[in-house]
């Protein structure tokens, strides 16, 4: 059992901290955010993500985990502290970094003894560096320290089980000091653990965010030429992705990637090799092809009804993927933006985005259920492959439209059973 401080209780910070509670070590998860905290204290979880109010009660229940506004209380408490603060886009696509050159000061004032400062964050490479000359500065009781670089690899929706059964732990440490603590922490995980530089590993993460974006746009270029020589884009996925050399993941064409991870981390990518001396216009071109899928995606519709001016589209799903409500940059918004631009009205339904859509979308029409969308709708679009909605009762769907149009951004539908059951269906590459 270890006794870790995470600071930062966003999405990473506390799924990370439930889940090291959870395999037996001490956790206090620090936020500046008060109101944040004191809703965690009272039970509450400020996002949805499956599984983890259950496991954040178990735990708090259990004396493992607990919440403070308070860094000092963490640090004291803690041989290990993680820092696992927003890094947002800057306009100019580069990564603001201040909150954590603020926590890194924070954190140099408070420590009394030797602490791991381990970095779970997304950074741009050589930000391990900056960290550790940050706290020597501000580190006036001059006390031994380590920085390390662990970035995280959780998926949103399935952050969970991405935590507890990780393909890899990646350490990156300037000495082996830290590494047997941090062995310990992750020994329960049972997965393997490589250890690299801090460089590397901050590469590591950027590195693969990119790989699995180019993956997508990959996916999303073929679905062009699939629907341009009467292909399926389906088939052409599952064949390329039996080679274990590619695999199937990732491969899945729709609406373009959204999200607060790939659009911010390749931009980010862009800049830093930029920077560094190299012009990544491979990554430039992942990013063009995402874009361009969202207009693809409204010519269809377009295509199909023609004008939008005044007509109703029925849009099934809001956040960016499923089994989350996040709808940072999530397409789905953005394709319904540019409907309201043509003039088209909207009705939507999301099973768990929809009170942070009302924040975001005006002028829409939020409904309770897909049929109460179809109702009266000139056509149906699905923008989020919310599982829900592949088990639809199509027939009543029919019915309910005014025409019986699907648009499937997401290919969630088998194409020859939906025409079979007479719909103009249209979807992604087939
Ligand atoms: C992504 C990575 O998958 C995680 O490994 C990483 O830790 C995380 O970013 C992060 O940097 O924090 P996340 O953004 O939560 O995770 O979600 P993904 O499941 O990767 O999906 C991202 C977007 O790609 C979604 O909009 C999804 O609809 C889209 N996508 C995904 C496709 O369009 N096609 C696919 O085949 C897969």
């Amino acid at each position: 059992m270890i006794n870790i401080c995470i600071i930062g209780s966003g999405y990473v910070g506390l799924v990370t901290g439930t889940c090291f509670a959870e395999v037996g070590h001490n956790v206090i998860c620090v936020d500046n955010n008060e109101e944040k905290i004191k809703k965690l204290r009272e039970g509450g979880v400020p996002i949805y993500e499956p599984g983890l109010e259950v496991l954040i009660k178990k735990n708090v229940a259990a004396g493992r985990l607990s919440f403070t506004s308070r860094i000092e209380e963490g640090v004291d408490a803690s041989e290990i502290i993680f820092i696992a603060v927003p890094t947002p886009p800057q306009n100019d696509g580069n990564v603001d970094l201040r909150f954590i050159e603020g926590v890194a000061r924070e954190i140099a004032g408070v420590m009394k003894s030797y602490k791991i400062i381990v970095d779970k964050s997304t950074v741009p490479v050589k930000t391990g560096e900056k960290v550790a000359e940050t706290i020597s500065r501000y580190n006036k009781a001059k006390v031994d320290f380590d920085v390390v670089s662990n970035p995280e690899f959780l998926r949103e929706g399935s952050a969970i089980p991405d935590l507890m059964n990780p393909d890899r732990i990646v350490i990156g440490v300037s000495s082996a000091r830290p590494v047997s603590l941090l062995k310990k922490v992750y020994d329960p995980f049972n997965a393997p653990i490589m250890v690299t530089d801090i460089n590397s590993a901050e590469l590591i993460k950027h590195a693969a965010n990119s790989f699995l974006a180019l993956k997508i746009s990959y996916a999303n270029a073929l679905s062009q030429i699939c629907e341009a020589a009467g292909a399926n884009i389906e088939e052409v996925a599952n064949g390329m992705g039996a080679d274990k050399r590619i695999g199937r993941a990732f491969l899945n064409a729709g609406i373009g990637y959204g999200g607060s991870c790939f659009p911010k981390d390749l931009s980010a990518f862009i800049h830093i090799s930029e920077q560094l001396g190299y012009d990544f216009s491979l990554l430039k071109e992942v990013e063009r092809i995402n874009r361009s899928q969202k207009d693809r995606f409204i010519k269809k519709v377009r295509e199909t009804l023609w004008i939008l001016q005044d007509k109703t589209i029925g849009v099934l799903g809001l956040s960016f993927k499923p089994n989350t409500d996040d709808i940072r940059l999530s397409p789905a918004i953005e394709i319904i933006k540019q409907l309201q631009n043509e003039g088209a009205k909207v009705k939507v339904h999301d099973p768990k985005a929809m009170e942070k859509s009302k924040q975001e979308l005006e002028n829409v029409i939020f409904c309770e259920t897909p049929y109460e969308v179809a109702n009266g709708a000139e056509a149906l679009l699905i923008l989020t492959e919310w599982d829900e909605y592949r088990t639809l009762d199509l027939e009543k769907i029919k019915l309910s439209l005014n025409h019986p149009i699907i648009i499937d951004g997401r290919n969630i539908f088998d194409p020859v059973k939906l025409t079979e059951l007479g719909f103009i269906y249209k979807s992604i590459g087939r």
